[in-house]
């Protein structure tokens, strides 16, 4: 039973600190760098933790980081699981159930990304207003879990319209360009082929990645509030005349990385 495996994840992590997070924060691939900005950390490698699936992408460490930013308290995790890792959709989005059942009530999703709209340039940032899920898959099919939310799932407003506005008050105060826009997810591996690409922005994409969108889908099941911040590593396959490769992307991540972690860090502070 799912539930039981959640509350044995969830009590262990309380087991290891007296903190009560209500914000969680999910770090992308080659953003995992904000936990320098976190204090009082306590380190748990996802192996440790009792039925959490463990992470083998590149750039993304597998740990969680509980500690305080900004006088909050916040449970982060240092990677994520993807898709096409070979997981299931109920794997991927497992910490969202341990998160739903910790007492957590906003997250703070972060990914890096491949923009579509040829106005993007490597390095932007932007805050996801919608979503269109291309993965093939849904992690709520199968029989409802009750104790988790509905059968049937409201998605009118999947990314708190209260947050984006913060997220931009934030981007302000700290002189930080933050775009808007529509991300489209795909499962990967493979990177989109351009006919792929163009698809994608005539249906109203504004970036592309391989992530967020099934743990978007769990949180708003489990009532939980999201913000999702996209790091524009490159612009998707055809726009531009070069192969795309993971390299760009680490590469793009790292170099945004001080003004990804500011931002970040001040919206943890006014949410
Ligand atoms: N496509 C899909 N996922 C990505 C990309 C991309 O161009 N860049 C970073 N993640």
């Amino acid at each position: 039973m799912l539930l039981e495996k959640v509350i044995e994840s969830v009590e262990y992590i309380e087991s290891k600190t007296n903190l009560e997070p209500k914000i969680g924060i999910i770090l992308g691939t080659g953003l995992g760098e904000f936990v320098d900005k976190i204090e009082n950390q306590i380190i748990i490698p996802y192996e440790d933790i009792p039925n959490f699936p463990v992470s083998t992408a590149p750039g993304h460490k597998g740990r969680l980081v509980i500690g305080e930013c900004k006088g909050k308290a916040v449970f982060c995790m240092q990677g994520r699981f993807h898709y096409y890792e070979g997981y299931s959709m109920q794997d991927v989005t497992y910490p969202i159930r341990v998160m739903q059942k910790l007492g957590i009530e906003k997250i703070i999703i972060t990914n890096a990304c491949g923009g579509l709209d040829p106005n993007l340039t490597p390095g932007d940032l932007l805050v996801i207003d919608n979503h269109i899920n291309f993965m093939g898959d849904n992690p709520l099919i199968g029989p409802n879990l009750e104790e988790f939310g509905p059968r049937f799932v409201d998605m009118s407003k999947p990314y708190a319209p209260e947050l984006i506005r913060l997220a931009h008050e934030a981007a302000k105060k700290t002189d930080i360009s933050l775009k808007q826009g529509v991300y489209v997810s795909y499962s990967g591996p493979s990177f989109e082929t351009a006919a792929e690409i163009k698809l994608f922005h005539s249906f109203g994409g504004s970036v592309v990645g391989m992530s967020t969108v099934p743990e978007v889908i769990v949180a708003n099941h489990g009532g939980m509030k999201v913000l999702a911040i996209s790091c524009i590593t490159n612009l998707g396959t055809g726009i531009l005349e070069q192969p795309l490769s993971a390299e760009e992307v680490f590469e793009t991540a790292n170099k945004v990385g001080a003004k990804f972690r500011r931002l970040i860090e001040n919206i943890v502070d006014i949410i």
